[in-house]
């Protein structure tokens, strides 16, 4: 016969199954007291040889303790999966209200944005949108624009000679000529290009800038015309009335010629130290095409009058975006091209 005392197998068996963390550990719990050779189990079977009436007793206590445990277990194991399902629940739970990651798609750059901006308003305007080589030959860059090899005025572009006649272009004002050979007028044409010069860096000089020239010939085109397109431009483009004026000047290529300001837009025409406390924003140089660089270009002045212009197209993107500096421009930096 097994001694056992009941009341501390059950208080055992009881603490063991509380301990037990997982369906694993459960069950070796059952085996060891309700398993085939189960400490509880063993107890049962050797009722048989205990005489009658303590047979009755520890029976009935051994089978209460039997039916207790098993509900215990029953507990335990369902306890165990409930919490395994929970976590599972957790771990697998989305928050359907939770914005979207955005995934990182690059953009385009502030200058190629400008420009697109910029063709569409003249597009808009009747304008054609042309093209140029950046290498150039002396001719188109300067002879052709009413610039003798000898005159004191080449001295206002410093310039990247090449070899064979050949520089890189200063201006895009060459192109007027090319189109102009090409093509018959009435005419309207913007360029917007790379140009290089020969010049220190600073906060508004890069030796590799762009320029937008314009250009519009026909028989009877006046400054007023160009006067109401700038106009119109610069207020299509920056979205808002803009102000604009102009100052007798000096090109070659044009007579007469101005400069064309407009109103700051960083202070609104109040002063400020982008517009050296004047208002006014130096953004061109225009004028009416001089009767030599028609003929240059195979027309003749006779039969044809027009304007012309041309901007440094980083300072548009600088009012535009109120950038301080060109250079930024041309950093590559990312912390910087991607405010925009
Ligand atoms: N090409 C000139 C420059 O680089 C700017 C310019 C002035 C262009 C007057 C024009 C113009 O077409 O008419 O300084």
């Amino acid at each position: 016969m097994v001694k056992i005392n009941l009341k501390l197998l059950k208080k055992r068996a009881q603490d063991e199954i509380k301990r037990a963390g997982d369906l694993k550990l459960l069950n070796e719990v059952f085996k060891k007291y309700l398993g085939k050779k189960g400490e509880l189990t063993l107890v049962l079977r050797s009722l048989e040889k205990l005489p009658k009436a303590k047979r009755v007793k520890v029976g009935k206590e051994a089978n209460e303790i039997k039916n207790f445990l098993r509900v215990q277990f029953d507990q335990k194991a369902a306890a165990i999966k409930e919490k395994a399902k929970k976590e599972a629940e957790e771990k697998e739970w989305i928050d359907i209200t939770q914005p979207g990651k955005k995934p990182a798609t690059g953009h385009l750059h502030p200058l190629t944005q400008v420009r697109r901006k910029t063709e569409e308003v003249f597009q808009g305007l009747g304008f054609t949108v042309t093209e140029g080589p950046e290498v150039e030959n002396e001719w188109y860059n300067f002879d052709a624009l009413n610039i003798p090899k000898d005159h004191p005025a080449r001295d206002l572009w410093d310039t990247f000679y090449l070899k064979g006649g050949l520089l890189l272009r200063t201006h895009t004002t060459p192109v007027d000529v090319r189109y102009m050979e090409k093509n018959n007028p009435p005419l309207r044409i913007i360029t917007i290009g790379r140009c290089f010069r020969h010049e220190a860096t600073d906060a508004s000089h890069e030796s590799n800038f762009y320029q937008l020239d314009g250009l519009m010939v026909g028989k009877d085109i006046s400054v007023a015309n160009f006067k109401a397109i700038i106009q119109e431009f610069f207020q299509r483009f920056f979205g808002k009335p803009v102000e604009i004026r102009m100052r007798p000047s000096f090109f070659p290529f044009t007579e007469p010629s101005f400069e064309v300001d407009m109103t700051c837009l960083v202070c609104k025409g109040k002063g400020c130290s982008a517009c050296q406390k004047t208002g006014w924003m130096e953004m061109m140089g225009a004028g009416m095409m001089h009767p030599n660089v028609f003929k240059n270009s195979g027309l003749s002045p006779k039969n044809w009058q027009g304007w012309a212009f041309g901007m440094g197209f980083d300072r548009l993107a600088m009012m535009k975006y109120k950038i301080n500096d060109i250079r930024l421009l041309y950093s590559g930096d990312l912390r910087f091209l991607k405010q925009f």
